[in-house]
């Protein structure tokens, strides 16, 4: 029912943990399960030089987070924030359609990172 890359992203998960000195946090809930995704980014002249995920969710929520963070590395904040979800779920040649509501965490938390650090930048 998954693809081979959804499995090794979940059994083998890239980027997990916590930067505690993260330069910005993004944290989006999926309202449909209850389940919690939190991306940390540690950034240098606008590029995302370090990312780690935590997520508090299910297999599918997990593999899309361990996808996301590594679609975003190395990349500047614009080009990050034109990561979709969609892109992401395609990046793992697709989730059964019952679990594609798993991947609206993935690219959302990590859009709601690049904004909270525009914001403290821009002194909000
Ligand atoms: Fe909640 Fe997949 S069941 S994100």
């Amino acid at each position: 029912m998954y693809s081979d890359k959804v499995m090794d992203h979940f059994t083998n998960p890239r980027n997990v943990g916590e930067i505690p000195d993260a330069d910005a946090v993004g944290q989006v809930g999926n309202p449909s399960c209850g389940d919690i995704m939190k991306i940390y980014l540690k950034i240098k002249e606008d590029k995302i030089v370090d990312i780690k995920f935590q997520t508090f969710g299910c297999g599918a929520a997990i593999a899309t987070s361990s996808m996301v963070t590594e679609m975003a590395k190395n990349k500047t904040l614009d080009e990050a924030l034109k990561i979709t979800n969609k892109a992401v779920a395609e990046e793992l040649d697709g989730l059964p359609p019952q679990k594609m509501h798993c991947s609206n965490l993935a690219a959302d938390a990590l859009h709601a990172a690049i904004e909270n650090y525009r914001k403290k930048q821009k002194g909000e």
